[in-house]
């Protein structure tokens, strides 16, 4: 049997904030419904997500600003992430989880970087729109639906292929916060059922 159908698959995290989808992944990984393991996590800034990484023992890098694509190959290779499976590993994923840089995407990782955006892309995406900013911009918009978008990502902010979408209603009570904390639900789902059918992709190559 190929390893590549036993071994987790390594993912490499970059985060920026709370750290609360890499809790989301980890949760997954613990239960055994996701066939992964967090190799490393990179940080543009130090923050709670930093904090918990180091926490839970994961090789944590905090890099300012965005990483340069060479250095980010560089990094996620050193901790056995790679595009590539070998007979011992899967192909790895760079994983963004509140990574509020646009990634520069390293030689041979094309197709191999996903992020989740919460709203139901191609509507509220592109610079400035993270967090607070996304649901404030659907509340204003009267949008009766939103959710959280999984895409593979490309040389822009949020436009690369989509990879799934969960929806969730937008009530007239709304408040950005309510409404964030709505499409995270439909967030924690998304992204390891994301990572699930990637990985199933590998390995079915
Ligand atoms: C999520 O809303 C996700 O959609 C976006 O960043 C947020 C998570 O950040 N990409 P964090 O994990 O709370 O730092």
């Amino acid at each position: 049997m190929a390893a590549s159908s036993t071994i987790p698959a390594p993912l490499a995290v970059l985060l920026s904030g709370s750290g609360r989808t890499l809790d989301n992944l980890r949760a997954a990984i613990d239960r055994g419904d996701l066939p992964a393991r967090v190799a490393l996590v990179i940080a543009s800034r130090e923050c709670l997500g930093a904090e918990k990484a180091r926490a839970a023992g994961i090789p944590t890098f905090v890099v300012p600003g965005a990483i340069p694509a060479h250095e980010l190959g560089r990094l996620v290779r050193a901790h056995g992430v790679s595009p590539e499976p070998s007979p011992s590993t899967p192909a790895g994923w760079i994983v963004l989880a509140g990574y509020l840089k646009l990634v520069n995407i390293p030689p041979g990782f094309d197709g191999r970087v996903v992020n989740i955006h919460p709203a139901l892309l191609p509507k509220f995406g592109g610079p400035g729109m993270h967090g607070r900013h996304v649901h404030q911009a659907v509340l204003a918009a009267g949008e009766r639906e939103s959710g959280c978008t999984v895409h593979l990502c490309d040389a822009r902010f949020d436009t690369g292929p989509i990879v799934l979408q969960r929806r969730c209603p937008v009530l007239p009570s709304d408040t950005p916060d309510t409404l964030a904390a709505r499409v995270f639900e439909q967030e924690c789902i998304a992204f390891p059922e994301a990572l699930v059918r990637l990985i199933a992709a590998d390995k079915a190559r």
